[in-house]
């Protein structure tokens, strides 16, 4: 695996046609978003943005592996004054190219300051969209537990009879809860809403996420060892994520400044001992 480890300067679809089968466990990306300017980062249409980006997503379904997951960062724009529908088709088309949606996740940028608009407010979240080639992908869910927190110690001490039960969702939704299986614990589990602030030192790139984004992820669903890919790397966050956490990267961008930008920020980052 001779690409592992390493940041790739190039067009992702182009680069990982040279890369095997099923050789990834986990792609965590934010790629560029539409855009009306072209510029940017090569400024692609709202309408055309689904046709930009399939043929990058069969890519992606080909080098994961059947047990992978890939989880990308998306926010549809406003175009003409309403929502613009391409992420909404773009999980459509994914489903047809074989993929699964699995689940979405909030991300809530709680540092989001006050703004005023005219028709709207500040738009303060972004999704997290996963998806799978199967439904036995890999997570570890305890890696992200968090700790209990004060509501247990005033709901937990006063247990109804519905509480000491499995009680099931009346919205048939099938998460059913059963409240007395969390006295005594310290920790819990997470819910799909990720509130973090954004990240404030831009660090020479306009659209750079917290590191604390794709580490979240990374913990969630890899393991040490693990080889997380991000085709649209940017700063190279998901890169020093990653190789924080002990897990292998590889990171891949268009652009030679952030591809050195990347490198410079990932070597400084000591190389962690993991187990495999
Ligand atoms: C939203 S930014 C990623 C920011 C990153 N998450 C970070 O924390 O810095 C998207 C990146 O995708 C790169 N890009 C655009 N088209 C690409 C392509 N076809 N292949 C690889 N990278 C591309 C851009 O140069 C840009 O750096």
């Amino acid at each position: 695996m001779d690409f592992v480890d390493q940041i790739i300067c190039g067009d992702c679809e182009q680069v990982l046609a040279e890369f095997p089968d099923n050789s990834i466990d986990l792609i965590f990306t934010s790629p560029p978003y539409a855009d009306q300017r072209v510029g940017t980062y090569g400024g692609i249409r709202p309408a055309e943005y689904v046709e930009w980006f399939l043929p990058k997503a069969a890519q992606f379904l080909r080098v994961l592996k059947p047990t992978g997951t890939f989880v990308l960062n998306i926010k549809e724009r406003v175009v003409n004054g309403e929502r613009h529908t391409y992420v909404i088709e773009l999980i459509l088309h994914m489903r047809q190219q074989g993929w699964l949606w699995t689940e979405e996740f909030i991300w809530h940028k709680k540092n989001s300051y006050p703004g005023k608009w005219p028709n709207r407010f500040r738009d303060a979240w972004e999704r997290l969209l996963q998806f799978n080639k199967s439904r036995q992908f890999t997570m570890y869910q305890e890696a992200v537990m968090l700790p209990v927190g004060d509501w247990a110690e005033t709901r937990l001490t006063h247990l109804s009879e519905t509480d000491k039960r499995r009680d099931e969702s009346r919205a048939e939704s099938g998460f059913g809860k059963k409240i007395s299986n969390w006295v005594g614990r310290d920790k819990v589990y997470p819910d799909n809403v990720l509130h973090m602030a954004t990240e404030c030192s831009n660090r020479n790139h306009s659209a750079a996420f917290p590191i604390d984004l794709p580490s979240w992820f990374i913990k969630l669903f890899t393991a040490p060892g693990d080889v997380v890919l991000d085709p649209f790397l940017g700063s190279g966050t998901t890169a020093l994520a990653a190789k924080q956490l002990g897990r292998r990267y590889v990171g891949i961008d268009i652009k030679q400044e952030y591809c050195d930008l990347a490198r410079t920020r990932i070597v400084q980052i000591p190389p962690r001992l993991f187990e495999l």
